[in-house]
């Protein structure tokens, strides 16, 4: 009896660690140029993560459009930076830079986004921010990402 319990746990133990576990994530913008909340947590034994930005807002993206940009911390200034050489039509986020761990689309007023992110490439404690890079709005719409 023992050892067959001894048993089903290491092969119950062996089949989580290869199980995708996708864990839903939500955050709101709105037209006061903030986020609802300054930290996104998402478990440790997640595999990947379903984002949804959601705009509860009524200002056009032109105006007062918002994404998700998700770098490492070290890298989030730069990143802010560079995002504003960009176009609204690429979503002011830089292309190919490998710094850009996850972003969603530019969104106005009464939109939303979803996409589902890989977390294999993110370390579990590590120091992530998440911000919108829209002109203007990185040095408030921001907050921490916590993977673990
Ligand atoms: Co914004």
């Amino acid at each position: 009896m023992f050892a067959k319990g001894i048993l089903v746990a290491a092969l119950m133990l062996g089949s989580s660690a290869v199980m995708a576990k996708t864990c839903d994530v939500e955050l709101e913008a709105n037209d006061a140029m903030s986020f609802n909340t300054k930290e996104l947590k998402v478990d440790g034994d997640c595999t990947e993560a379903k984002l949804t930005l959601k705009h509860v807002g009524k200002m056009p993206k032109s105006a007062m459009g918002h994404n998700v940009v998700i770098t490492k911390t070290d890298d989030f200034k730069k990143v802010a930076k560079a995002a504003g050489k960009v176009s609204a039509e690429d979503n002011y986020v830089p292309k190919d830079d490998a710094r850009v761990l996850a972003h969603t689309k530019l969104i106005g007023g009464g939109e939303s986004d979803t996409i589902t992110i890989p977390l294999d490439k993110f370390e579990k404690g590590g120091d992530y921010t998440f911000f919108c890079s829209f002109p203007g709005h990185w040095s408030v719409m921001k907050g921490k990402l916590i993977f673990g």
